[in-house]
């Protein structure tokens, strides 16, 4: 029987902002957009403190704002908490080479070779995190990934759970069926269409009508994934397939100008992205995505790879004069792929 732990870190942004700034601590925060709550832009993540009165992830700030006018509101310091998260995945690649970083905040780690249990290293990976960080993270302990995921996620804030394939009845199958990894807001609506709500429903349902309702990909995961039944491995390194940026414009803009500055923007990350990577690409692509949704792309492909800002911004400016910019653009992004190792 494999063992793996799953490493999810605690109201992550919200957490790191409350650490670097300790008057923060202990008060409701909100982390999103550009911090402020007149703003468009959603919420990326809100401080326990401000769990309770019903903000979360991937609400509009204003609807967080009218739930808790109260709460402070912070802008997304998405570099500051990749640092953080950067040496996170240090301290968890010192205890074994077989880590799988899934987000940001979360990172899977096989330790079935280790000779310590998996609670002492659970225990040991929570220390070593609190004292390089001050954060906290919730670690779940299974045979597979999907228990893992889901028993990180049983106890929260702080946690340490272990979840045996005996506890998936007790624990797992009254939970809503949302809170099974891969359903997401239109999967739980369909299957509340069905009168389906728990995960112990959904375990209720035939192997084929899953497949007759949800293909037989998904279906067939479902089947499985109430039954706790998972067989994916411990992934190490999933080399990057492109590296891109992208912003939505606080209001729709049709000054060309402010374009063309923001792709550069986006370029110069995207050029220290590929960097930090150790990588070099040759097709480079741009999004725009226009104000009634309306999203095109264009893409130049050099003639050898390259991890030259002004290279990639050259190749980038090409692409953006072949749009048709007669409508006011919403969204602008940058992408960098086919991309090769430095040698
Ligand atoms: P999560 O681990 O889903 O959330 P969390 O760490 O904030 O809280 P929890 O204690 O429940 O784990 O996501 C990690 C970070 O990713 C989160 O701090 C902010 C970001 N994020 C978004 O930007 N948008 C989102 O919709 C979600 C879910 C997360
Ligand atoms: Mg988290």
């Amino acid at each position: 029987m494999r063992r793996i732990l799953h490493v999810d870190m605690d109201a992550f942004f919200a957490a790191v902002e409350q650490q670097r700034r300790p008057e923060l601590r202990g008060k409701a925060i909100i982390v999103g957009g550009s911090g402020d709550p007149q703003s468009r832009g959603v919420v990326s993540t809100a401080s326990y403190e401000a769990r309770p009165y019903g903000v979360g992830s991937a609400m509009p700030l204003r609807t967080a704002y009218a739930l808790c006018p109260h709460c402070i509101f912070l802008p997304v310091d998405y570099d500051y908490y990749a640092s953080v998260s950067k040496r996170i995945k240090e301290i968890l690649h010192e205890i074994t080479p077989k880590v799988e970083e899934g987000g940001i905040d979360e990172a899977y780690l096989d330790v079935s070779d280790l000779d310590e249990s998996p609670e002492a290293i659970a225990k040991e990976i929570k220390r070593r995190i609190r004292e390089a960080t001050g954060l906290s993270c919730s670690v779940g302990i299974a045979s597979n990934k999907l228990l893992a995921k889901m028993a990180s996620d049983l106890r929260k804030p702080d946690g340490l759970t272990v979840l045996t394939p005996k506890e998936i009845k007790n624990l797992l199958w009254p939970l809503k069926a949302r809170k099974l990894v891969g359903i997401g807001p239109r999967t739980e609506l369909k299957l509340e269409q069905r009168g389906i709500r728990t995960i112990g429903e959904l375990a209720g349902v035939a192997a084929e009508t899953l497949v007759e309702w949800f293909g037989n990909a998904f279906g067939r995961y479902l089947y499985d994934a109430v039954r706790g039944i998972d067989e994916r491995p411990i992934v190490t390194h999933r080399a990057p397939k492109s590296h891109s940026r992208e912003v939505t414009f606080e209001e729709d803009t049709d000054d060309t100008a402010a374009v063309k500055s923001t792709l550069e923007a986006l370029v110069r990350r995207v050029a220290e992205d590929l960097r930090s990577e150790g990588c070099t690409g040759r097709t480079v692509t741009v999004k725009l995505r226009f104000a009634d949704f309306e999203t095109h792309t264009h893409s130049k492909t050099l003639d050898t790879p390259t991890d030259v800002p002004e290279v990639i911004a050259e190749a980038a400016l090409e692409c953006l004069e072949r749009f048709d910019i007669s409508k006011r653009v919403r969204l602008i992004g940058v992408r960098v792929e086919k991309l090769s190792e430095k040698g």
